[in-house]
């Protein structure tokens, strides 16, 4: 889906995360279940992540995350006029957590779109707001990326390959239309699907095929535990990423030297390795701070553009290509000129 020529391209004209107090580091999990921090670090780059305390829910840390976006970009709350909310880990099964956040903004009756996407949820909903955008529907869209991911994973050996990857947190952006045409802007997403390797990593249950939704069976045998089948993921993402940048280079008409910085959906540092050597982009051109948080689902590619920016590693002109792949499978990419 690229820009037509007389659209205005969609800008992000603000930027916040915010990401829980509580840093659980890889000796602590060492307390709870057969794992080493060498183990972790090896197999993942990961060092620590964020946990929510009990009862703080991914609505909230969207709403901070918000609230920093709406300041970065000079909006007044109340010219925001759609949201969009991206997250696997909602506070209820429905409804999602995008009129949870309109709630606790106080903003007016604006649309509240959810999206489900996983890890690339949030190329998902930035593809959305591009369209919403592009066409003049929505001049001020609030998008936040969400998840906690803390309160639902095995915290013992049998659930040790996914408890010590994920980490809580948020990301939000504020997507307006460029008024000068002057180049900047979204450039294209790319979206993709296969759901034949839906068992790959799920969470399947609760659902709609049992009667009641939650049984003691399904509590018994542990499945409402997300399970995932790390090695088939590892091998997927790592090729999937890559073609989702080259899709969007080709349709750009752009190459890979082109790319000033690829932010890569930080589902581990070695899927992010090979992705940059697929691509071959030198890993200083590649956003990496998964260390720090863990895999934060469909806030972690939000919260790495914003400490990119943060730190200096994106300037006016430069085009930032985004990669995402999760569950489902699906797979993203977008391409910005900053
Ligand atoms: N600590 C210590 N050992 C662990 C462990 C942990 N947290 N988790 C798993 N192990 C064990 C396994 O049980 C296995 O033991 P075994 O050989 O006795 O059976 C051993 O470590 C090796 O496991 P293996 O699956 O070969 O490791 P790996 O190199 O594939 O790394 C992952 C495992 C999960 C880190 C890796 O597959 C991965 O990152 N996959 C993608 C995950 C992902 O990104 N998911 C989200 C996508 S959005």
């Amino acid at each position: 889906m690229g820009a037509a020529s007389m659209d205005k391209r969609t800008i992000i004209t603000g930027i916040g995360h915010y990401v829980p107090p509580r840093v659980v580091t890889n000796f602590d999990l060492e307390k709870l279940m057969d794992t080493s921090d060498e183990w972790i670090r090896q197999r993942s780059g990961i060092i620590e992540r964020r946990h929510v305390e009990l009862g703080v829910g991914s609505s909230d840390l969207a709403v901070e995350a918000a609230r920093r976006a709406i300041a970065d970009s000079g909006s007044r709350t109340s010219d925001i006029d759609l949201i969009i909310a991206a997250t696997l880990s909602p506070d209820h099964y429905f409804p999602g957590i995008g009129v949870l956040v309109q709630a606790k903004l106080d903003l007016p009756p604006i649309g509240a779109i959810d999206v489900r996407n996983q890890c690339s949820g949030f190329i998902y909903a930035l593809s959305i707001g591009d369209q919403y955008i592009r066409t003049g529907a929505y001049k001020k869209i609030l998008l936040v990326a969400a998840e906690v991911q803390s309160t639902n994973l095995n915290y013992s050996d049998e659930g040790r390959d996914m408890a010590v990857l994920f980490g809580d947190g948020a990301g939000a952006l504020i997507l307006e239309p460029n008024e000068h045409n002057d180049g900047r802007g979204i450039l294209s997403t790319h979206l993709f699907a296969d759901g034949r390797h839906v068992t790959d990593l799920w969470m399947e249950k609760p659902g709609c095929l049992d009667k009641p939704a939650v049984t003691e069976e399904m509590v018994r045998t542990k499945k409402f535990f997300p399970r995932m089948d790390g090695k088939n993921v590892f091998k997927n993402a790592s090729v999937k990423m890559p073609e989702a940048v080259r899709a969007a280079l080709q349709h750009n008409g752009l190459t890979v030297e082109d790319v000033a910085l690829l932010i890569p959906h930080q589902a581990n540092d070695r899927i992010s390795q090979m992705v940059a050597h697929n691509l071959k982009i030198p890993l200083e051109k590649v956003m990496r701070n998964i260390s720090k948080y863990g895999n934060t689902t469909a806030a972690s590619i939000p919260i790495a553009l914003h400490e990119a920016l943060q730190e200096g590693r994106i300037k006016p002109g430069d085009v930032v290509a985004l990669t995402s792949f999760g569950s489902g499978y699906t797979w993203a990419s977008a391409l910005i000129r900053w």
